[in-house]
This record gives structure tokens, C-alpha cells and sequence, in this order.
């Protein structure tokens, strides 16, 4: 029927960082951080641990669940915003670690909502290529693009990867469909400048480093109904109740929208896989990391019916529904 996940794998940074640690870098505490966000932990790459590492390990366990040997994979797709190089891609550094010769590798921008769109590419270049074996990954280093004197940012985000191995199957299993959206015209409520551009004449004066920018309680207030929006629409679209659905797994930006989402949309709260408290925001990992996780954890079961939703800066948001 479409694209199913043959493995998950995931690779978290070593380093711990809690809210105690947070308290001596900014002006803020755990009380507060935990009643406004629900996170307690996020990890923190150190030395060796660039984006492109912790995706090669993602990767290389996947592979190991999937049975699937990298000179198998045909393409490789990793969904960032914070590799440690803008050329070449992340992709192409994890195609050459895995000594994936025969890939083809880039890279997915869509912000918190990288891995869902990907996992759409994949999805439909697989149903024209049905032999092929695609590995998807979403990984960030954002302890990197993180202005850590900036108390409303510094305190949200965390360091990870995740990956699927993907590949066509006929029958009842596989992706069902998805639904994603974007609106440029919002940029400016979450973003990342580029480093300074070395032409003059392009004006850049406003530019302040390559730190996560954030209007807060804007973005908290589109992502409800955003991602409200897009699930609604994709189970309306593809005649599925939410009563129907197995296990949902949204991006892991913060336990007040998740909540408020989780009401909305009218799930209940033992289906919704919930790991923010341990990484924080992870962008385009969060879902990768959560799916791994939930997946070795065993609340996955063949036939179950999995829904993805996401929303980040672009914006970009959206909802997939895939039969595991
Ligand atoms: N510690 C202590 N105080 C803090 C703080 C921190 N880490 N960060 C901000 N504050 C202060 C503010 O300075 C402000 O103080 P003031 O009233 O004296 O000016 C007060 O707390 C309230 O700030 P506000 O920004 O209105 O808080 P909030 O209730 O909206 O919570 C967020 C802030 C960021 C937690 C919340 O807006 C949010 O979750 N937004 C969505 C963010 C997100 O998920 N982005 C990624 C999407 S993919």
C-alpha cells in the first residue's frame, strides 16, 4: 500500500543537562521551567558528537532492527537545521560514515516538522521506485544554534537523533497519507539567521547571529491549532476515527501544547507517546527519537494505526497517519 518502516534507531548525546545546571548559565529554575515546558533533562553534544554522528549511530541501529546493510540503502535523507556544515550535507557525511556507496543523500529544511515531511518524500518516491530502501533521519545539535543567555530559548532545547529504514510493501500496511502545510509569511515568530553574508550589498544589518529566535506565545498559540487543523483535516480525509488510532506521536516541543492538543483533537492521553521531559525539544529528531523509543518499548503492534503530527518554523506543520 505504501512506504512501511523496516527499523527504528536512535542515538541521544552523552551529557546530561538539567534544569539545576540551567539555573547557573540564566536567570530562571526548575519550578518554573518544568510548569511551563514539562521538560526536566535535554542532552548536550560534546566533542565528536556533531549532528552528522549522532545520525550515523540513529542510522546504524535502524539498519541493525531492519536487517539492512548500508551497501542496500538507494537514498538517504536527513532532516535538519543545524549540521555542522551548510554544504555538503548532513546526508552526504553520513552516506560517507556508513560507506553507503550506492546512496544518493540530502538534506530536508522544514524546521520541527523535517522528519514528517521527509518521511512524505519518501513515502512518494518510494511508491515510483518500489525496490528501493530509503534511510530517514532527523538529527540537530541545537545546543549549537542556541543563544545561551537567552532565558525564553536556551531552556527549550535538546541534542539527538532518530532514524526509520523505509521501503514499498503491498498490502494493508504502510503510510496512509499526509497532510502538510507551511506558511512563510510567519517566518519571523521562529527563525535562524545564516551566518553574515560576505556580500556587502545584501542587507544584513539586522542580522543577530545564528540563534533560534523566538516569538513565544505566538508560536505556542499557531502550533495548537495548526497541528489541530491538519489532523482533523487527514482523519476526515482518509474516513479514520481518532477513536481508531493506536498511537500518536507528536513533536515533542512542549508539554502545554501537547496537552492542549492531545484535548482538542480528543485522544486520550495513554495513546499520546510523551518523551519531552527527558530530551526537550529536539526539532526534526523528536518524532524519530519518540518512534524508536515507543517502538523498542513495545506500544507498537503490527496493524496498529500511528499518527504523526508536527509544527515548526517556516511555519511548517502537519499529520501522517501509517498503518505499523
Ligand atoms: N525562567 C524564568 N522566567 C522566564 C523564563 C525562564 N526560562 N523565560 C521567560 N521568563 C519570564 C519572562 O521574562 C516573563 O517575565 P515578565 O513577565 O517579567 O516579562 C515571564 O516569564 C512570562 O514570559 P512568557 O514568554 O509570556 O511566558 P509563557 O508563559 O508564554 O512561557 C514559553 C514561555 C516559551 C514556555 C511558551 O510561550 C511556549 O511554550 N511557547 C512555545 C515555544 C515552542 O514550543 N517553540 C518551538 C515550537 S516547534
Amino acid at each position: 500500500m505504501g512506504a512501511v518502516i523496516l527499523g527504528t534507531g536512535s542515538c541521544l548525546p552523552r551529557r546530561v543537562l538539567t534544569n539545576q545546571d540551567l539555573e547557573e548559565i540564566v536567570d530562571t529554575n526548575d519550578e518554573w521551567i518544568l510548569s511551563r515546558t514539562g521538560i526536566s533533562t535535554r542532552r548536550k553534544s560534546s566533542k565528536g558528537e556533531e549532528t552528522y554522528r549522532l545520525a550515523t549511530v540513529a542510522a546504524e541501529n535502524a539498519m541493525q532492527m531492519a536487517g539492512v546493510t548500508a551497501d542496500e540503502i538507494d537514498l538517504i535523507i536527513v532532516a535538519t537545521i543545524s549540521s555542522h556544515m551548510t554544504m555538503p550535507s548532513c546526508a552526504c557525511f553520513v552516506q560517507k560514515e556508513l560507506g553507503a556507496n550506492k546512496a544518493f543523500a540530502y538534506d530536508v529544511n522544514a524546521a520541527c516538522s523535517g522528519f514528517l515531511f521527509g518521511m512524505d518524500n519518501a513515502d512518494k518516491y518510494l511508491r515510483c521506485e518500489k525496490g528501493a530502501k530509503i534511510l530517514l533521519i532527523g538529527a540537530e545539535t541545537l545546543s549549537g544554534r542556541t543563544n545561551w543567555e537567552d532565558r525564553n530559548t536556551c531552556i527549550l532545547f535538546g541534542d539527538g537523533a532518530g532514524a526509520v529504514v523505509m521501503e514499498y510493501e503491498d498490502g494493508a500496511r504502510g503510510i496512509i497519507g499526509s497532510n502538510l502545510r507551511s506558511d512563510g509569511s510567519l517566518w519571523n515568530l521562529l527563525y535562524m539567521h545564516s551566518a553574515p553574508s560576505s556580500n556587502p550589498d545584501i542587507f544584513q544589518a539586522d542580522n543577530p547571529g545564528s540563534h533560534i529566535m523566538m516569538e513565544g506565545r505566538e508560536v505556542f498559540k499557531y502550533a495548537v491549532k495548526a497541528m489541530e487543523g491538519a489532523v482533523q483535516e487527514l482523519l476526515e480525509r482518509e474516513n479514520v476515527s481518532i477513536s481508531s488510532v493506536g498511537l500518536m506521536i507528536p513533536h515533542q516541543a512542549n508539554i502545554r501544547i501537547l496537552k492542549k492538543l492531545v484535548s482538542r483533537i480528543g485522544i486520550e492521553e495513554e495513546k499520546v507517546f510523551i518523551n519531552v521531559q527527558k530530551y526537550g525539544n529536539t526539532s526534526a529528531a523528536s518524532i524519530p527519537i519518540a518512534l524508536d523509543e515507543a517502538n523498542r518499548a513495545g506500544r507498537l503492534q503490527p496493524d496498529d494505526l500511528l499518527l504523526v503530527c508536527s509544527f515548526g518554523g517556516g511555519f511548517t506543520w502537519g499529520a501522517a497517519l501509517l498503518r505499523w
